[in-house]
This record gives C-alpha cells, sequence and structure tokens, in this order.
C-alpha cells in the first residue's frame, strides 16, 4: 500500500545514465546483489528505502567472483520477476550493467584484499574476495552511495567489504543487515533453488546445528572445540560439510580456547547447492557496525 509501490522502477543500463541519476539525488542507499532475488535480498532494499531519500539497487552475476568450476553460467537469472520484486519493496532504480559495462576495454586493476579474506571462503574459493571486492569497488564509484546494505549471510563477505572501505577510506557506511530465514530456519539463499525436495530438508541441519550451539552458548558453553562439535553432531546430517569454523567475528582468525565472542559459520555440499550459513555469538551487528 505504499505510495512507492505504484510507481515503475527506473532501470538504468549505463553508467553514463547512472551519474545523470546520482547527480540530483541526496542521500542515497545502495543494495548490490545478484539477482534472483528473494525476501534476505528484500530486506536490505527495504532498509535502504527507509534510511534515504533514493535506494538503488544493482543486478549482476560477476564473473570475476566465480571460481572455473563453479556456478557462473547456471547461477539463477530472472530479471523480469527480480523487477517486479524491487518495486513492490519500493525501490526506486535498479541498476543493471552488461559484463562489457563493467570490465570495459582498458579495465586493468582489482581490489585484492589482505589477512581477513585468506581463510574460510577464501581459502575455499581462490581469487573470489579478490572480484567480490573489485566489483564492489566499482560500483561505489559508480553509485557512489551514503549507505551500502549487506547481509550477515554472507558473513566473510561482510568483514572484507568493511575492511575495504575503511583501507581505501571509502565514503559509503556499510550497514550490516541480519540474515533473513524461512519459517522453519534454512537462510534464504539463491542458491537454495538447486536443491531437490528431499536435500531443502537434510539442509535444515545446517541452521539446526548452528541453533544447538546458539542453545549451548546461551547456557554459558565457552569452550570452541565444544561449541564446533555441537554445530557439526547435527549439521553433518545435511551433506558434507566443507568447514565448520569458531572464529572472532572481528579478525575472523579461530578460536582456540575459550571464546568471549565469535562467529560461527559453516560451508556445506547439498547436492549441487553450496550452502553457507552463520550464527553471531557475543556481539551484535550494531556493534560490529561500527568497527
Ligand atoms: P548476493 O548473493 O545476491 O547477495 C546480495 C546481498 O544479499 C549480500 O549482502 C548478501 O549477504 C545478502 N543476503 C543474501 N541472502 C540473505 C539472507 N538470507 N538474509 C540477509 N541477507 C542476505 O553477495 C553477493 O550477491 C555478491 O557477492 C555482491 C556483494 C553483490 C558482489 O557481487
Amino acid at each position: 500500500m505504499s505510495a512507492s509501490s505504484s510507481v515503475a522502477i527506473q532501470r538504468i543500463r549505463s553508467v553514463a545514465e547512472l551519474r545523470e541519476w546520482r547527480g540530483p539525488a541526496g542521500d542515497v542507499g545502495f543494495v548490490p546483489t545478484m539477482g534472483a532475488l528473494h525476501d534476505g535480498h528484500l530486506a536490505l532494499v527495504e532498509r535502504a528505502v527507509r534510511d534515504n531519500e533514493g535506494a538503488i539497487a544493482s543486478i549482476f552475476v560477476n564473473p570475476a567472483q566465480f571460481g572455473p568450476n563453479e556456478d557462473y553460467r547456471a547461477y539463477p537469472r530472472d530479471e523480469e520477476r527480480d523487477l517486479a520484486l524491487l518495486e513492490r519493496a519500493g525501490c526506486h532504480s535498479v541498476f543493471l550493467p552488461s559484463v562489457a559495462e563493467m570490465y570495459p576495454p582498458g579495465d586493468d586493476m582489482r581490489v585484492v584484499p589482505g589477512d581477513i579474506a585468506s581463510r574460510l571462503e577464501g581459502a575455499a574459493r581462490p581469487g573470489h574476495f579478490a572480484g567480490v571486492c573489485t566489483i564492489v569497488a566499482k560500483l561505489f564509484g559508480m553509485v557512489r552511495p551514503t549507505r551500502a546494505y549487506f547481509g550477515q549471510k554472507d558473513f566473510q563477505q561482510l568483514r572484507v567489504l568493511q575492511t575495504m572501505v575503511r583501507s581505501l577510506a571509502l565514503d559509503v557506511r556499510v550497514v550490516p543487515c541480519p540474515i533473513v530465514r524461512a519459517a522453519d530456519g534454512l537462510a534464504l539463499s539463491s542458491r537454495n533453488a538447486y536443491l531437490g525436495a528431499d536435500e531443502r530438508a537434510r539442509a535444515l541441519a545446517l541452521s539446526g546445528g548452528l541453533l544447538a550451539a546458539a542453545k549451548a552458548w546461551v547456557q554459558g558453553e565457552r569452550d570452541a572445540t565444544a561449541l564446533r562439535r555441537t554445530v557439526e553432531a547435527v549439521a553433518h546430517q545435511a551433506g558434507s560439510l566443507e568447514y565448520v569454523s569458531v572464529a572472532d567475528p572481528v579478525t575472523l582468525r579461530e578460536v582456540a580456547g575459550r571464546a568471549e565472542r565469535a562467529v560461527i559459520s559453516l560451508a556445506c555440499r547439498v547436492g549441487n547447492a553450496r550452502l553457507l550459513d552463520n550464527v553471531l555469538l557475543g556481539m551484535t551487528l550494531d556493534e560490529l557496525a561500527e568497527l
């Protein structure tokens, strides 16, 4: 029923058009995505709409952040559906660049993150975070947002991008947003589309394992090994666990012994999907935003 939902979303395909759009707009909230949108993305968009005079999302499946044997080609794409969802969420504009627009002739620069990107997803997916940092830095240069919204769902990505903004002194505020889950607990992900019905049911063990660890934390468990084993005991039922990590939420270094605060994150292969989930303990997203 919001007034904005009746206004057609503005589609912007070139950097030139984007610069024109940006000119007069005051505070701009920006939500970078790869499309195949779900309620997790839309929660970021709704927050951007609420907090800013203008809100823009981008949809770009970034080839540079996919490894050679990953799902770049198979990644779900449905532009018309995505645009309808963005419009319904009250998003004013959407940037839909081509690969040539983002990587034009003469493009010869990469943003390569350091230690924070070396472990977990960075270890599992060599070059992935350089691809993410490069595209997000380009998008920031094009959109020049006041605030940019990222999900806790990709916790390491959030920390890598916070570190990029700090290290390169970029003039944008990174706003971390909580994980949106299905009613049964599964973290929403575009890659859930790869799951068959049986796999979807098994994947519940991932959030189930994290929930068990969160309960243990509330009951006073602080031992990193015990927390990790609590997750593994449940989550292994989902499929082939790549890692379960108990790390410091700021540095992402593994905790040895007692944890004062922690992010427990996991990656698991369930059928053809590689799924991520995490839980943040002893620290709030608001505290993380202030880093
Ligand atoms: P994508 O996977 O499309 O995610 C876009 C944003 O939505 C990210 O900030 C991600 O953390 C957030 N998100 C995804 N699922 C979520 C959920 N269940 N709850 C809350 N937020 C969720 O992440 C990327 O795209 C790309 O790496 C990108 C940053 C766009 C660079 O290409």
